[in-house]
């Protein structure tokens, strides 16, 4: 892929990124998407699996759902995406902001990683508010209860939830202090976390896209690369290595 000698001096310029990514950015390491034709959504309801009165429904099935993706995700390794956004946390200052519930950020190292929409690997009771750290392989069938007789759900943002305060609260801030906002892998159709990329735009940011196809977002990006994150971010790292300032 080529990269203008432009576009290379502005990032090797900048000091402060933000990685926003979405599912598509774990395509790679084999986790399924939500939209497009083999998306989650086109086989599962949301109404019926991610939301909270699905669960007091029918908490079994949704908590077998949960350990479902749990097992794919535990079973995922982080891909050259994620390893790469490492990479530039090296040479940068980089703040990953995410709606994936799958760990693959930290798996992968990066260290500064805000989850929007909560992390698959956690789980908390509805009742008492207990945080649990149930590993997939060890994890009942049916739903656990806490010892208050609470049901444990799974800690992710369900349909009509609110995003987490801390996590959104810094994402905002961290996009409204960067000079390169990248927008990996997602469709940046679901709000508030569609909001990021606006906000950073505002605040004077360069916004870059990364994605297999054109998104909502793209005409409001300064540069968009069309190719599987696994193949843009490595080629684009390794020109940035190679590009010098005149
Ligand atoms: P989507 O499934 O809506 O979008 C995935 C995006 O990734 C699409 O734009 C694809 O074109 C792109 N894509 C697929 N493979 C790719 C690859 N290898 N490299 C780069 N891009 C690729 O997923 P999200 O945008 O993450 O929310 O969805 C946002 C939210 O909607 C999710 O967090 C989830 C869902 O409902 C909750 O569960 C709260």
């Amino acid at each position: 892929m080529n990269f203008e000698s432009g576009f290379l001096s502005r990032l090797k310029r900048a000091k402060k990124f933000v990685f926003f990514t979405g599912a598509g950015i774990s395509a790679e390491s084999g986790i399924p998407t939500f939209r497009g034709k083999e998306g989650i959504w086109n086989k599962f309801k949301p109404e019926e699996l991610a939301n909270f009165d699905a669960f007091i429904k029918n908490p079994d099935m949704v908590w077998e759902w949960y350990q479902y993706r749990r097992k794919i995700v535990g079973n995922a390794a982080p891909n050259k995406a994620h390893e790469t956004i490492v990479e530039f946390e090296k040479l940068y200052d980089v703040t990953v902001v995410t709606q994936n519930v799958d760990n693959l950020h930290r798996r992968a190292g990066s260290t500064h990683v805000y989850e929007l929409h909560g992390n698959i690997e956690k789980n908390y009771c509805v009742k008492c508010r207990t945080h649990f750290d149930i590993p997939f392989s060890e994890e009942p069938k049916g739903v656990p209860v806490c010892d208050c007789g609470g049901l444990i759900r799974p800690d992710v943002v369900w349909f009509g939830e609110l995003l987490p305060h801390d996590q959104y609260q810094g994402a905002e801030e961290a996009s409204e202090d960067c000079d390169v906002f990248f927008i990996v892998g997602t469709s940046a159709l679901v709000y508030p976390a569609a909001y990021l990329p606006d906000i950073a735009r505002r605040a004077g940011s360069m916004l870059v896209e990364v994605n297999i196809g054109a998104t909502e977002i793209s005409d409001r990006c300064d540069y968009s690369f069309y190719d599987k994150a696994g193949t843009v971010l490595p080629e684009l790292f390794e020109a940035l290595a190679a590009h010098s300032l005149n």
